[in-house]
């Protein structure tokens, strides 16, 4: 599955003729080495792998990066043959250990930048959100993040010379704020046909933290055959906030959320796609502990993002976007619009 969405990704990019994309197309490819299948790995039988692609693993990249307790959960196997299979994963995806400076640039040179469409904000982010990456997108009530994700679910499905991906998006809505008419306003922004994008953005709706984390499993499941370019949480925070209160909670709560940044950090490696999820900011100015401008969710979700992005409202309907902490771009801010049609500059 990832191997595919990879492979029919480089395709888009030989064919685009943007210049700025040619080094792109003179990277190695998979196709230099012989692809080794799930089936080659030793110990494992055709009723085993059966079972691993049932629970959404067909390739190794997929298999190396699990632990042995999770493998055995999902692929509902003994724990022994799980460490098995993903010590051999490991050897045969040849990512067991360090690499060379140079293999990650190589690596890097696979990120594909996503389009805004808005300049100011593609600017801010040195050409747009980058795949690979977590990016966090926080903010108060009514500051955009929605809109946001909305926005960009909808340019995901642009094709790549149009600064899209040509990719399908998951969408896990946790405060059923997901709304298809304002992805048919925003598609018709872009002279898109609505329903076509429609299509392509597969939305499931979270009824608790433990849902929203069952259904990062349920998005390996279903990737097969799509090309999965984008997943959104919106809110990543929201059920955790209000299912773990108070402070003897908080550790509890901040373990399960560290696994569940890690599953959605894993499906953006394998697939080389974007994740974007949305977080509030304390909501109590007044509150003994807490300051009103500082995203929830603490250190974790500061470790786990690539970027933040935090979203304010400005005077006449203007939104200002700003960059915190990047790890290659410096801090700066964006001035933009939500209009009917969507973001604009
Ligand atoms: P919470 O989820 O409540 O924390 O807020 P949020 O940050 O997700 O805010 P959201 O993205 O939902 O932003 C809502 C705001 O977007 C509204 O207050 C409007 O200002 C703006 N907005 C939404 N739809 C439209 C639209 O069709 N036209 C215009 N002009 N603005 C819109
Ligand atoms: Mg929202």
């Amino acid at each position: 599955m990832a191997t595919k969405a990879k492979k029919k990704a480089k395709i888009e990019i030989e064919n685009n003729e943007d210049p700025q994309d040619k080094p792109l197309a003179v990277m190695p490819t998979e196709e230099e080495a012989p692809e080794v299948k799930i089936e080659d790995l030793p110990g494992v039988g055709p009723a085993t792998a059966e079972k691993l692609r049932e629970a959404g693993f067909d390739d190794l990249l997929a298999l190396a990066v699990m632990s042995p307790g999770d493998l055995a959960d999902q692929a509902e196997l003994g724990e022994a043959v799980a460490t098995k299979i993903i010590g051999a994963a490991k050897k045969m995806a040849n990512i067991g250990g360090f690499v060379s400076g140079g293999a990650l640039l190589e690596r890097r040179r696979e990120v594909l930048k996503l389009s805004s469409k808005v300049q100011s904000i593609d600017d801010l982010l040195g050409g747009g959100f980058e795949t690979q990456a977590l990016v966090e997108v926080y903010g108060a009530f009514g500051s955009g993040k929605t809109q946001i994700g909305h926005q960009l679910a909808v340019n995901c499905t642009l094709p790549m010379s149009e600064g899209g991906f040509d990719g399908d998006v998951f969408y896990i809505d946790t405060e059923d704020t997901f709304r298809p008419e304002r992805i048919t306003q925003m598609a018709r922004g872009h002279g898109l046909d609505p329903d076509a994008v429609l299509e392509r953005i597969h939305v499931a709706r979270a009824y608790n933290s433990a849902h929203q984390m069952l259904l990062v499993d349920e998005i390996k499941r279903m990737s097969k055959g799509l090309n999965v370019k984008m997943i959104i949480v919106d809110s990543l925070t929201s059920h955790f906030r209000a299912e773990y209160i108070g402070r003897g909670m908080l550790a509890n709560r901040q373990q399960k959320l560290n696994r569940h940044l890690k599953d959605l950090k894993q499906l953006a490696d394998v697939n080389n796609a974007l994740v974007l999820v949305t977080n509030q900011v304390h909501s109590k100015p007044d509150a003994m502990w807490g300051d009103p401008t500082k995203p929830i969710g603490g250190h974790v979700l500061a470790h786990a993002s690539t970027f933040r992005l935090y979203l304010r409202k400005a005077k006449a309907g203007r939104r200002i976007a700003r960059l915190v902490d990047s790890p290659n771009l410096p801090d700066g801010e964006c001035v933009y619009q939500v209009t009917q049609e969507g973001l604009r500059d």
